[in-house]
């Protein structure tokens, strides 16, 4: 029994608490003066204009760049995207983003990220008012994963009197949809050329993003990637076997997102890649291909409460046990909010407590005493992903290395039927 106690006492875990680095301990200290004291999500603006570099640096000669909507959901953050990469093309995925888009930025170009149900279409077109600068029928692409939806599509662009450009989405290996067969394609062109007042083919859309999932030694990111644009060629072939007017025409070719961008080449078959996440780099996207993008996206939440060791609730001396085993466990604070889609990152050694559980309210967390918050300093999350986590905080709060300078309101996610 000695032994095993012993041997539990040298299985201590080390105390990995600091205090905050000088990057989070700027934004504490300017929170806690001038913030707002409810949970923020932080934009730093000059790393998000780095990662733009960045991002643009990977991008092929030939190969034009589309700004992935859903990853940055915020009609300002988009823009401030289009300045830095020049960029106006964005792929968009829910119907009031792109309303919200098409209003603020009518210069913009669309092509969508998911095909969607045509009433949601059909409601696109309700709400872009008469005198939009937004010209749908050159300026979107909708998409369409087989014959069915595009019949569906076909009626809407009837009875709308307009027509309608076709990007045909096509299974690259994720086999989340879309054409698994290029001859399948056959059937989807003769509905499109027997229309031509109400249907035009503009391209095709193959997502990759089970690239590089798979262990290294079943396929490598590359191996992968090879696999996809061969897949992605024999479209491209057969669209120019069966119909070779197309050559002549300017199609678009989309593919990638931010975990493949970067293993595109100058040779590739594809004339545009997506990319959305990697330019804010929630935690998700801490992948080896992405080393060069730095995180710009962090939740800042107030320390409500900064209680020396850990109490926990019921008869028995849980937590203080605990806390003596652990120095991780030393120190207990509640935060304003909590359990949301993140990590934290500092302090350092900051972590939550899976038996007192989590709250959207107050949430505990536990670090050493070198973590050394008071009431009021900030605890710092990574959002593991950036499309919903950003939509929970209202405006995001931007930081330029000194202040914030601007809120940006998120994107409407919708109001009635
Ligand atoms: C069709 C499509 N393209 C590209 C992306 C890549 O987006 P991100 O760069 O934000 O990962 C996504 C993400 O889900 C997608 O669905």
């Amino acid at each position: 029994m000695g032994a095993l106690a012993a041997g539990g006492w040298l299985l201590r875990p080390d105390n990995r608490g600091t205090a905050h680095n000088a990057y989070f301990q700027a934004i504490n200290d300017y929170l806690k003066q001038a913030g707002p004291g409810r949970p923020l999500m932080l934009v730093d603006r000059q790393r998000l204009a780095d990662n733009c570099r960045t991002l643009m640096a990977m991008i092929p000669a030939g190969c034009d760049f589309r700004i992935v909507a859903k990853s940055l959901p915020s009609v300002p953050l988009i823009q401030e995207v289009m300045t830095h990469t020049g960029s106006r093309r964005v792929m968009v995925f829910h119907q009031p983003f792109m309303n919200a888009l098409a209003d603020a930025q009518p210069d913009c170009d669309m092509l969508m990220g998911k095909p969607m149900p045509v009433q949601a279409a059909r409601r696109f077109y309700q709400e872009l008012g008469d005198d939009s600068g937004f010209d749908p029928d050159q300026q979107l692409q909708w998409l369409i994963d087989g014959l069915p939806r595009l019949q569906q599509y076909l009626e809407l662009a009837r009875s709308l009197g307009r027509r309608l450009r076709i990007n045909v989405e096509i299974d690259v290996g994720l086999h989340r949809g879309g054409l698994t067969d290029p001859q399948q394609l056959d059937a989807l062109l003769s509905l499109i050329d027997a229309n031509p007042q109400y249907l035009t083919f503009s391209g095709f859309m193959g997502y990759d993003a089970h690239v590089g999932k798979l262990p290294g030694f079943i396929q490598s990111a590359r191996e992968g990637h090879r696999e996809t644009e061969a897949i992605y060629r024999a479209y491209i072939d057969r669209l120019y076997q069966q119909a070779p007017q197309y050559r002549e025409r300017s199609l678009c070719f989309n593919g990638a997102g931010s975990p493949t961008v970067a293993l595109y080449s100058d040779g590739t078959h594809l004339n545009e890649l997506s990319a959305g996440s990697c330019l804010v780099k929630a935690s998700d996207f801490d992948l080896p291909l992405l080393e060069a993008f730095q995180p710009a996206v962090f939740i800042a939440a107030p320390v409500i409460k900064s209680l020396d060791g850990l109490n926990l609730p019921g008869p028995l001396p849980l937590g203080d046990l605990w806390q003596r085993w652990d120095p991780n466990r030393q120190h207990t604070y509640f935060i304003y909010g909590g359990f949301w889609k993140a990590q934290p990152v500092s302090p350092d050694g900051i972590q939550a407590n899976p038996v007192y559980g989590s709250s959207t309210n107050q949430m505990m967390y536990n670090g050493s005493s070198d973590t050394a918050l008071a009431m009021d300093d900030q605890i710092f999350f990574r959002p593991t992903q950036s499309e919903f986590v950003l939509l929970q905080f209202g405006d995001l709060a931007i930081w330029n290395g000194q202040s914030l300078d601007s809120w940006w309101p998120v994107l409407p996610q919708g109001q009635g039927a």
